[in-house]
């Protein structure tokens, strides 16, 4: 069968990024363009202002991205295009570059949610192996998501308030991190130890998780320290804090490993990145027989290369647009 190369683009929050993919698997080259030192003096994503960079950004980007793989528009054979969820503005600059190509170099247009492309990260890593479990952890999703086969998705559970990276990066606003706090929460937690007294959320029989309350419990602890004169320990707030997150993840995971007779399991989304969590999953999955993927960490955060390997596995189980497609600041993963 003849190769298929694949233009991903990924623009549904602060990064900036386009990838070229060969057959789903093999990375010919990215580019991503990050925002980050921009957004870290407003604490967090301005959204006017990332759409703003997207627009600035984008041709450079793609021109920056034909370079480094020696190709041009005619080399590629489809246009991959997160279509949400995200922030419509930052998302609509993406849709708005992807139709564009599409229509000029009369390439197939394809859509892709965000999240495919964070479990498709993994098939730049390993083949998946079906049926599996994709433990999907990002700075907007906490989700287990059961696949029989490429491209259909089964949802057990999620958040039923903040997603975890969310509840990282608040957290660490309150112990006075730059954003995004979740990378420097991990650093710290390596060099703590868990002597804060935090409550596991929703630690019950379902599949959901719950992270709002976690949050509040931090917040809490610290006000309440701080009126006791008391200074915060804040490596060990961070350990403590991990543990419980991490925690919350793995126990869930759990259950649906064995409810469900999973044998594979892959962790998607930015905080696939963490440290803690790397671990404890790699720990979970050895005492119960079952495989484990996880994302080379230039793959856990936002780029195009995700967008393109899903896109692929997409384009295959026939999901072509035409130039109606409309980008969603929200949308369920099916
Ligand atoms: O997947 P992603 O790039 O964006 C979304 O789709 O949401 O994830 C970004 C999130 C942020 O909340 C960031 O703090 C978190 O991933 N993150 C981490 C780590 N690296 C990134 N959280 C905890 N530990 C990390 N090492
Ligand atoms: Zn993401």
């Amino acid at each position: 069968m003849k190769d298929m190369y694949i233009l991903g683009i990924e623009s549904s929050c602060d990064e900036t990024s386009i990838s070229i993919v060969k057959n789903g698997r093999e990375e010919i080259a990215t580019i991503i363009s990050s925002q980050i030192d921009i957004h870290k003096d407003y604490g967090g994503v301005v959204p006017e202002i990332a759409s703003r960079q997207h627009v600035k950004n984008i041709t450079f980007v793609l021109e920056e991205c034909l370079n480094k793989a020696n190709m041009t528009m005619d080399d590629i054979d489809a246009i991959a295009i997160t279509y949400g969820p995200g922030l419509i503005g930052s998302l609509l600059i993406g849709l708005e570059a992807a139709k564009t190509l599409s229509f000029i170099y009369n390439k197939p247009l394809i859509p892709v949610h965000h999240i495919a492309g964070h479990i498709y990260a993994n098939s730049l890593v390993n083949e998946l192996q079906f049926p599996l479990l994709a433990v999907v952890v990002s700075g907007g999703h906490t989700e287990l998501i059961e696949m029989d086969e490429h491209y259909k998705f089964t949802k057990l559970g999620g958040t039923l308030d903040d997603a975890i990276g969310e509840c990282y990066d608040k957290v660490a606003r309150v112990i006075g991190l730059e954003y995004p706090g979740g990378p420097k929460i991990d650093k710290l937690a390596k060099i703590g130890k868990p002597t804060y007294k935090l409550p596991i959320p929703l630690h019950d029989d379902s599949y959901n998780f719950s992270f709002s309350g976690l949050k509040s419990a931090v917040i809490n602890l610290v006000h309440n320290e701080k009126q006791r004169g008391n200074e915060i320990r804040k490596e060990d707030l961070a350990t403590s804090f991990q543990k419980t997150a991490v925690e919350s993840i793995t126990s869930k995971t759990k259950k649906a490993i064995i409810d469900r007779k999973i044998k594979n399991v892959i962790i998607a989304g930015g905080v696939a990145a963490n440290s803690g969590l790397r671990e404890a999953m790699t720990k979970l999955t050895t005492e119960l027989g079952v495989n484990l993927s996880i994302p080379s960490m230039k793959y856990c955060t936002d780029n195009g290369a995700m967008i393109a390997a899903a896109g692929y596995y997409a384009y295959k189980n026939g999901r072509i647009a035409d130039l109606s497609l409309n980008s969603k600041s929200q949308d369920t993963l099916k």
